[in-house]
């Protein structure tokens, strides 16, 4: 473990490095706008974020504005090339493979993608959707975004759509129809499932027997789809851990700068039982875009257990 955690130091250390040495022309650190900001956990916003234009059919079909999307850092299809979309690519890649049992041994439920994190706050929404949109452009794939945060939801806010019913709601009930809560959008390989009405035991629900039978239909009835769950930091709540030990997949997402080693270790201890974990620096800085201190942020992959990126 602690070797593991020297390597990572030690890719940092490269990263910074290849940050001075990047060949193209630095992208421009494009601060998401301070209304697209997360407010901090358990403060609410006092004015709410002005969401992107956003339509909203009976069919339940929303339409994820690109441009809004590009400005707050999410990766759309179609955008021109970046850095950030570079990275997301290279991470995407042992996803898919195992997803769709193209590694050298099948993995079970490796279309079933958890991304978490020890702690609030690094990074784990923001590498959700930007996973989820990455692997749905691809024509190939079909993906499904789940909001499994569900005590503090935020992939329908950060994607600028209105709240509505999703997974709660088909934990509440159980002869909810799954495809019904599905919100399909203008990408047509990419469907939502929301986090749903709130809840006071939301986080609870995470580790019930509905949870359960729920993560089993979806990988039955979905078996070619990926499907890519933000969830619960893993040192906060052991609901988090019991999601956890139904994925086939899981990306840890390591605040470069701020989470503690001894966080990071917890948490891998927390999940050493799924099959696949890639540990993923994310808001690594470096100085490519200037002078030091003005670098931008972006994601990257790193190996873990027999899986390497
Ligand atoms: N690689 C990145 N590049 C740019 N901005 C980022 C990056 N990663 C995270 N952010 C920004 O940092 C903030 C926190 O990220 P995010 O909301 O994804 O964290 P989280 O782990 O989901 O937090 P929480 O535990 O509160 O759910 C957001 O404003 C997000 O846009
Ligand atoms: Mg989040």
């Amino acid at each position: 473990m602690s070797n593991l955690i020297e390597q990572a130091t030690q890719r940092l250390a490269q990263l910074r490095r290849a940050g001075v040495d990047m060949p193209e022309p630095a992208p421009k650190p494009a601060p998401a706008p301070a209304a697209a900001r997360e407010p901090a956990r358990g403060v609410e916003p006092s004015v709410p974020p002005a969401p992107p234009k956003v339509r909203t059919a009976t069919s339940r079909r929303v339409e994820l504005d690109m441009d809004a999307l590009a400005a707050v850092g999410i990766v759309t299809p179609n955008a021109p090339r970046s850095q950030i979309a570079d990275q997301y690519r290279v991470i995407k890649r042992p996803l898919i493979g195992n997803a769709m049992g193209k590694g050298a041994t099948a993995i079970e439920n490796g279309n079933l993608i958890m991304v978490t994190s020890s702690v609030p706050g690094e990074g784990k929404s923001f590498t959700a959707i930007n996973l989820a949109i990455s692997i749905a452009a691809e024509l190939d794939n079909t993906v499904m975004l789940v909001d499994a945060d569900v005590a503090r939801p935020s992939v329908l806010r950060v994607l600028g759509l209105p709240p509505g019913p999703g997974l709660l709601d088909l934990l509440q009930d159980e002869t909810a129809d799954l495809s019904t809560m599905l919100l399909k959008t203008n990408i047509d390989t990419l469907s939502i499932l929301p986090s749903g009405t709130p809840h006071d035991r939301a986080t609870e629900m995470l580790a019930s027997d509905a949870m359960t039978r729920l993560v089993e239909d979806m990988g039955k009835r979905y078996p070619d789809r990926i499907i890519v769950f933000d969830s619960p930091p893993l040192l906060l709540t052991t609901e988090a851990r019991v999601l956890a030990t139904h994925m086939g997949q899981i990306v840890m997402v390591i605040h470069a700068e701020k989470t503690l080693r001894s966080d990071v270790e917890d948490a891998l201890h927390a999940i050493e039982q799924c099959p696949v974990k890639l540990l993923l620096l994310n808001q690594v800085r470096t100085n490519a875009g200037g002078g030091y201190g003005y670098g931008y942020k972006y994601g990257y992959g790193y190996g873990y257990g027999d899986k390497a990126v």
